[in-house]
C-alpha cells in the first residue's frame, strides 16, 4: 500500500487528479470507478479544468460509480446520479453511453444488481477505482458484515451512514434506507485503487483500515491485502498512523 500524504484537501485533490489524468492519458480505452460523497468534489473540479484546458478528454473514458440510493430519481439533488452530473459528467466530453450508475428507480433492484455486475464484467476491468472512506469502514455502501465475496448488491443502509449523510438532505428521515452497491469482490477487481481521506474525522476510520485485522466488520480492511492501492490523504486524516507507515510526502 502506497500512502501520499497530502497537505491538505485542496492537494489531496490535485494529487488524485494528476493520477487520473495521467491514466486516461495513457490507455486506449480507460475505465474509471467513481465515487460520491464530499471526498472526490474537488477532484471533479479538477478534473474539469484540466479538460477545460484542453489537456485531457474523456471521449473513449467508461466510468462505473459505486453506488446510488434506492427510490431516488435523477432529477432529485441527492440521487448520485443527479451528483455526478452537476459535478462533473455535464461539464466534459464523456458520451453519456459510456456512463453506468446502478439505478435505484428500476423496478426490478436484483436484476439490475445483476445487470450491473454483467457491465462492469463486459468493459472492465476496472483500470482505477476511485474510493472514500466511511466511518464505519465502509467503502461504496459496503457496510460492516458484508461479506468480501459480494457482487453488486442491494444495502440496508447503518442508521450511522443515514446519519453522516443526513447533511445533504433535510433531515435524516429524508435519507433513504437502502442503496445498490457495487460489492467488495467487484471493487477488488479493480486494477488499481485510489483510496481518499480527508479530514481529522476520519484518522481513526484511516488508523483501521491500515491497522485493524482484515475483518468484515471493517470492510476496508479488504484493502490491506489488494497489490496497488494508493492512499492519498491529507494531514488531518493520517494525524493517527505512526511515521513508521512510511508514509511519503509529496509535499
Ligand atoms: C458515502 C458514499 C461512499 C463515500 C463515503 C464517504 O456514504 N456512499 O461512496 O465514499 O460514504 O463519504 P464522504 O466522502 O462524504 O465522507
Amino acid at each position: 500500500m502506497q500512502i501520499l500524504k497530502a497537505k491538505d484537501y485542496e492537494e489531496m485533490s490535485k494529487i488524485a487528479c494528476s493520477l487520473l489524468v495521467e491514466h486516461i492519458q495513457k490507455n486506449d480505452f480507460p475505465v474509471l470507478g467513481l465515487a460520491t460523497g464530499s471526498t472526490p468534489e474537488k477532484l471533479y473540479s479538477c478534473l474539469i479544468e484540466e479538460y477545460q484546458k484542453g489537456k485531457v478528454s474523456f471521449r473513449n473514458t467508461s466510468t462505473f460509480n459505486l453506488d446510488e440510493y434506492v427510490g431516488l430519481d435523477s432529477r432529485e439533488a441527492n440521487s448520485y446520479q443527479f451528483y455526478m452530473k452537476e459535478k462533473l459528467f455535464d461539464h466534459i466530453d464523456l458520451p453519456s453511453n459510456q456512463i453506468h450508475l446502478p439505478n435505484g428507480m428500476s423496478p426490478d433492484l436484483e436484476q439490475d444488481c445483476l445487470d450491473y455486475e454483467n457491465q462492469i464484467q463486459e468493459v472492465g476491468p476496472i483500470g482505477i477505482q476511485v474510493l472514500g472512506l466511511g466511518l464505519n469502514g465502509h467503502i461504496g455502501f459496503n457496510e460492516p458484515g458484508t461479506p468480501f465475496t459480494s457482487r453488486t448488491h442491494i444495502v440496508d443502509l447503518a442508521q450511522s451512514t443515514r446519519r453522516a449523510n443526513a447533511r445533504f438532505f433535510s433531515g435524516i428521515e429524508e435519507v433513504p434506507t437502502q442503496a445498490i452497491s457495487m460489492g467488495i469482490a467487484s471493487i477488488m477487481e479493480s486494477r488499481k485503487i485510489l483510496l481518499l481521506v480527508s479530514g481529522e474525522e476520519k484518522a481513526e476510520a484511516l488508523y483501521q483500515m491500515m491497522n485493524s485485522e482484515v475483518s468484515e466488520s471493517f470492510p476496508a480492511s479488504i484493502l490491506q491485502t489488494h497489490p496497488n492501492v494508493t492512499v492519498i490523504a491529507d494531514e488531518p486524516a493520517l494525524s493517527k498512523v505512526p511515521v513508521s507507515y512510511g508514509e511519503k510526502s509529496v509535499r
